[in-house]
């Protein structure tokens, strides 16, 4: 659906010290931690494969490594390319486009952080409707109760976003800029202009007002019929996984699933997901083998 269109490639950041999370992210990482019945990175991995993106590298923190390609391996059962990059250490969102250079290698990409939850059809339809475009970025905003957390857009009177400002104090709108970002293939060369903010990271904000300073940043609202949440804390990460549990049991769907996904891309067939069905010899496993 969408891989002719910006991006092809994609990443997902797992890095950083989860510390909102401790004493649970001591001694593993916050992607790995279950929503509900999956482990976290499965939903972003989801919505990336649900845009077409099946060239993928994980940013990590270097002690998590193996517990991730234990996990995910190379991606190859799931039709899907995956390589693994350490993050030494968390200097920033924007930093992994840095560390993603090479990969990058002047493609356009997108990035997803790996602690964010999308669920909803529109997205992927908006994401179409961006056509064939391959200039500038595009981003998301969502309407939260809680903007002074996030990215918060300032529109003027006719809907058009002025700036972006990074966890202001006095939100200018109810808005937050979600964790999914798609960028033309100058962002690398971008990134390299940043200059670290006063909590000492390279901020994906900064980025996007350079886009939005060059009139290429494309600000999508994110319709209320989606749900978003970033599961970073103890609340949205509860909250994440009783949503995903009440609409998994009402409609005996689940949410998440790489398999499911790459099972209808037809990027692996029905023996590939009966085997992978098979090996779990679980609820899940009987899921996927009832796909067929
Ligand atoms: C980061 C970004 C912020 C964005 C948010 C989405 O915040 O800096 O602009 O709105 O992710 O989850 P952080 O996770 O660093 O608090």
């Amino acid at each position: 659906m969408y891989t002719d269109n910006l991006a092809t490639k994609g990443i997902i950041l797992a890095g950083g010290k989860g510390s909102r999370l401790y004493p649970i992210t001591l001694s593993t990482s916050k992607q790995l931690l279950n929503i509900f019945d999956k482990p976290m990175i499965y939903y972003p991995l989801t919505t990336l494969m649900m845009a077409g993106i099946r060239n993928i590298l994980i940013i990590v923190k270097e002690n998590n490594i193996e517990a991730f390609k234990e996990l995910l391996g190379n991606g190859n059962h799931l039709g899907i390319n995956i390589t693994y990059k350490v993050q030494p250490k968390p200097e920033g969102i924007a930093q992994a486009f840095l560390i993603g250079e090479e990969f990058i290698n002047r493609d356009p990409v997108a990035l997803i952080l790996g602690d964010n939850f999308y669920y909803g059809k529109d997205l992927f339809n908006q994401l179409n409707q961006l056509g064939k475009e391959k200039e500038g970025g595009t981003v998301f905003a969502y309407r939260v109760s809680d903007p002074e957390r996030y990215g918060v857009p300032e529109f003027d009177c006719n809907g058009k976003v002025l700036k972006i400002v990074e966890k202001p104090s006095k939100p200018k709108s109810n808005y937050a800029i979600t964790g999914l970002y798609f960028y033309d293939s100058e962002v690398v060369d971008i990134v390299k202009t940043l200059k670290p903010s006063k909590r000492g990271e390279l901020e994906v904000t900064d980025l996007n007002q350079i886009y939005l300073k060059k009139h290429k940043l494309n600000v999508l609202l994110m319709s209320r019929g989606m749900t978003w949440f970033d599961t970073g804390n103890f609340e949205s990460l509860f909250n994440a996984s009783s949503f995903v549990k009440a609409i998994q049991e009402r409609q005996g769907l689940r949410i998440g699933s790489p398999e499911e996904v790459a099972w209808r891309k037809g990027w692996i067939d029905d023996n590939d997901i009966k085997k992978i069905g098979k090996s779990f010899a679980n609820s899940y496993g009987d899921y996927l083998q009832s796909l067929i």
